[in-house]
């Protein structure tokens, strides 16, 4: 007895004990910790919470937070943290952070952890480090040593207590869902030492055997488990009941069948450069996503200086100087392509880039009486009045040097890691607005044509391989104009500005005496609006893919209800993207190939946008686009990540070849279903069902045999599940709601 008591109290202190970061009642952190918060009000000692219970209360403006500072570092010695937090359900996440190197956690919003958090009574938190709320993630090893909880752009207002890193979290056995899936298998994800002797199933009323096969946890999420059975009976329509212990049911409708087959006799090549994303945080990445192409764009390299690393904020941060992030586009692309990726690499195209990593436009010593300021530093100005006029005289020369295109090719030319492709600046057509202070007369279609000519010539005489992808027009209506407005589509012929720049590209290069434009590079981003995230945006979310290629798909946006007079696209109140502009290119430019390198599924936190990822790039494939790169750096573990990871993951891909997919209801609203194969014989599928019931499908021509098979969503959730599983002769194939499967013949 007095032994083992002693083995115990021995290994209570391996262990450590919970550590108090506040409590209340001492009106003050604990012992150890310090307030190393910013931008925020803060009482230590505050009674106005529910029931009076002492708190620590926080308004936190925009971005600021409450940080709590640990003098000996807490690191990895915690299985997680507990907390009380009161507020309406506040704009707030939290974050761990370390003094020592810089580093910083994945941020888990709130809403993640409890999106019932309300100001009249305290909701407890407790946060798992080895299954953080949103992606089931583990905490990284690091010399942890703060806490954030930091407000979102709006500020934040809200009351925390009882803050405790903890020794242990307790894990209670439960089975969390259980899902039909593919032509017989139920996959049941549990928590804890679950008793799968409890499990059982029913079809139509009638019991159905189930096998236990594969048990699976993915190697980004261990502490998620999914356990595949196999039933004795192929998946029906009508009622599927699954008990799981002795309060645990899981019901399920299967609905009827919807018809369908493939062609794998009629395929097309996909070009395997629209899995791309925007600035991939390593080469890890780029393997586990199966990334093929990676760009250095966004409205943060156009003041790119690669001489001294430096570049501008411009309209997206108070127009601060910085250091490059990354600071050295030569080294990026060392390492992205050493990871088997091409890269895709923005040469500025203004006549300025940054100087410095410390000065910024507007100081407000400078230039009084701004609109804002940045909340970081206060001197740093908008560069607009109150009323929204900019702030005289320009600051070139504070912030900025000379840029020109021989300095370009003095970059372009000394460069170790040459690019594969080259674009001329990003969005160059709104630089009056995002780069007010370097371009403040709104650009028209002579000079961006200019800009191109004159950088692609440059760039296709120093790097003689090099591809040039231009204009990366930011959105739809400057597809058909420029920012000087009507009066510069009247002064060209009534010529909407794509078709004019195609056909300006083709003479500029007949005249070069070699090709000068390779892509024809824009940017698309969905003109609906989504942001209420309501069941009816969601739903919206998930149809409006259809504006990648439906000619018959009116906009639900004003794309769909306004047509200027002064455009003449045909058919305008369809976006229509993908077809529209390869028949633009055939008919101005032929040869060019189409690239799209910003997109977005507008909700990367959300499934629904995990969701239109995978039917975007399936889209991709089937009709042609040539290249494509998410924006921006898509989290590996989020919803977007799992969908490039379907198509792509860890060294399995989706066919080189798109194949013919004829449902007899194409119904695209809420079904996406791609075909593929590479050898010509064996398919790979991918199927995302956008709808908020299962979907149950006979598609033809599908070989018996096994398939490795991937998915995520469904009641399953946000991870990277797989597994073997065998498809028999015309079996029919179920996919759960809201989730997307891929299924690839061996
Ligand atoms: C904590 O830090 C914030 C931000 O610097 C400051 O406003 C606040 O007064 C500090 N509170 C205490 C009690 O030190
Ligand atoms: C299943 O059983 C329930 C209740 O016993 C009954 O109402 C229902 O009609 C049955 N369904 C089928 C498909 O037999
Ligand atoms: C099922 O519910 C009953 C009554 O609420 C409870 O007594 C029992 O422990 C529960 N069983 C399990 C396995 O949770
Ligand atoms: C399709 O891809 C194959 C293999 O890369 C290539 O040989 C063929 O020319 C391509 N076909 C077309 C129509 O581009
Ligand atoms: C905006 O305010 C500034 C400063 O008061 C003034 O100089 C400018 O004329 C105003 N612009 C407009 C359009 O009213
Ligand atoms: C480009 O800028 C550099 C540095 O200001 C200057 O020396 C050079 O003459 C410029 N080249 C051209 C072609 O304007
Ligand atoms: C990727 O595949 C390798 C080799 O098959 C495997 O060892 C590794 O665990 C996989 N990684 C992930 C994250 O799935």
């Amino acid at each position: 007895m007095i032994w083992s008591y002693f083995v115990l109290l021995a290994l209570g202190l391996l262990a450590g004990a919970d550590e108090a970061v506040y409590a209340p009642g001492s009106g003050a952190l604990a012992s150890g910790w310090e307030n190393w918060s910013w931008s925020s009000t803060i009482d230590f000692a505050s009674t106005s919470g529910p029931a009076s219970v002492e708190a620590i209360s926080v308004t936190a403006g925009s971005y600021a937070a409450l940080s709590l500072y640990d003098e000996t570092a807490f690191a990895n010695n915690f299985a997680g943290l507990r907390f009380d937090i009161s507020g309406d359900q506040p704009d707030v996440s939290l974050s761990f952070s370390s003094s020592t190197d810089s580093d910083s956690s994945a941020s888990i919003p709130l809403s993640a952890m409890s999106s019932s958090v309300t100001s009249t009574s305290w909701t407890t938190i407790t946060v798992d480090f080895g299954n953080l709320p949103g992606n089931g993630g583990v905490l990284p090893a690091d010399s942890w040593d703060r806490i954030n909880f930091q407000a979102g752009g709006s500020g934040a207002t809200f009351y925390v207590t009882n803050i405790v890193l903890l020794t242990e979290i307790i894990v209670t056995p439960e089975f969390l869902s259980a899902d039909p899936l593919a032509g017989n298998i139920i996959a049941v994800t549990s928590q804890g030492a679950v008793d799968f002797s409890q499990i059982s199933a029913k079809l139509n009323n009638a019991t159905v055997t189930l096998k236990k096969d594969a048990t699976y946890s993915p190697p980004d999420t261990p502490a998620l488990t999914i356990t595949y059975f196999t039933m004795s009976k192929p998946l029906a329509p009508g009622s599927l009941v699954i008990t799981a212990g002795d309060n645990t049911t899981f019901s399920h409708t299967i609905p009827a069948l919807k018809y369908g087959t493939i062609n794998i006799g009629n395929v097309k090549n996909i070009s395997s450069d629209i899995y791309g994303v925007n600035f991939p945080t390593d080469a890890n990445y780029i393997e586990l996503l199966g990334v093929t192409i990676s760009r250095w764009g966004g409205n943060a390299v156009t003041a790119y200086n690669p001489f001294g690393q430096f570049t501008n904020a411009g309209n997206d941060w108070y127009f601060e100087n910085r250091i490059a992030d990354p600071p050295d586009a030569d080294a990026w692309m060392g390492w992205v392509s050493g990871a088997q990726s091409k890269s895709l690499l923005t040469v500025p195209a203004l006549d300025w880039v940054s100087k410095d990593s410390t000065s910024y436009s507007y100081p407000k010593t400078v230039y009084p009486a701004q609109a804002a300021y940045d909340p970081y530093n206060s001197n740093a100005g908008n560069g607009q009045f109150t009323n929204g006029s900019w702030v005289p005289p320009l600051p070139q020369t504070n912030v900025y040097e000379p840029w020109n295109t021989s300095l370009a090719a003095q970059w372009l030319s000394g460069l170790t890691h040459k690019p594969d492709i080259v674009t001329v600046d990003n969005e160059i057509e709104i630089a009056s607005n995002t780069h007010q202070d370097m371009h403040p007369d709104p650009m028209g279609y002579d000079e961006e044509l200019q800009r191109v000519v004159d950088t692609a010539t440059m760039a296709k005489s120093v790097l003689p391989n090099v591809q040039v992808a231009a204009p990366s027009t930011c959105a739809w209506w400057f597809y058909w104009t420029s920012s000087i407005g009507y009066t510069d589509n009247a002064a060209h012929n009534n010529q909407d500005f794509l078709p004019w720049f195609l056909t300006q590209m083709q003479a500029a290069s007949t005249k070069a005496g070699k090709r000068l434009l390779d892509y024809l590079d824009i940017h698309y981003y969905y003109a609906a609006d989504t942001s209420a995230n309501d069941a009816a945006a969601k739903a919206l979310r998930l149809r409006m893919t259809k504006s990648l290629w439906d000619p018959t798909y009116i906009d639900e946006s004003y794309i769909g209800t306004s047509v200027p007079a002064q455009w003449s696209q045909p058919n305008p109140n369809a976006v229509w993207l993908i077809p529209r502009m390869q028949q633009l290119i055939a008919q101005h430019y032929p040869g060019t190939k189409l690239s799209i390198s910003e997109w977005s599924s507008t909700a990367d936190t959300d499934i629904t946008g995990g969701l239109v990822t995978v039917d975007q790039l399936g889209i991709y494939g089937r009709e042609g686009v040539d290249s494509a790169t998410y924006w921006g750096t898509v989290d590996e573990k989020g919803p977007i990540g799992l969908a490039f990871w379907l198509f792509r993951g860890n060294g399995t891909y989706f066919g080189s070849k798109s194949v013919q997919v004829n449902m007899a209801n194409r119904d695209e609203d809420v079904l996406g279903v791609y075909a593929s194969t590479t050898d010509g014989k064996k398919p790979t599928l991918v199927i995302v069902n956008k709808d908020v019931v299962p979907v149950n499908l006979a598609i033809s021509n599908i070989p018996a045999g096994t398939y490795f098979m991937r998915h995520f969503g469904g009641a399953a959730g946000v991870a990277k599940w797989q597994t073997m599983v065998t498809i028999s002769a015309n079996s029919n194939l179920v996919v759960p709601a809201y989730a997307a499967v891929f299924l690839q013949q061996q």
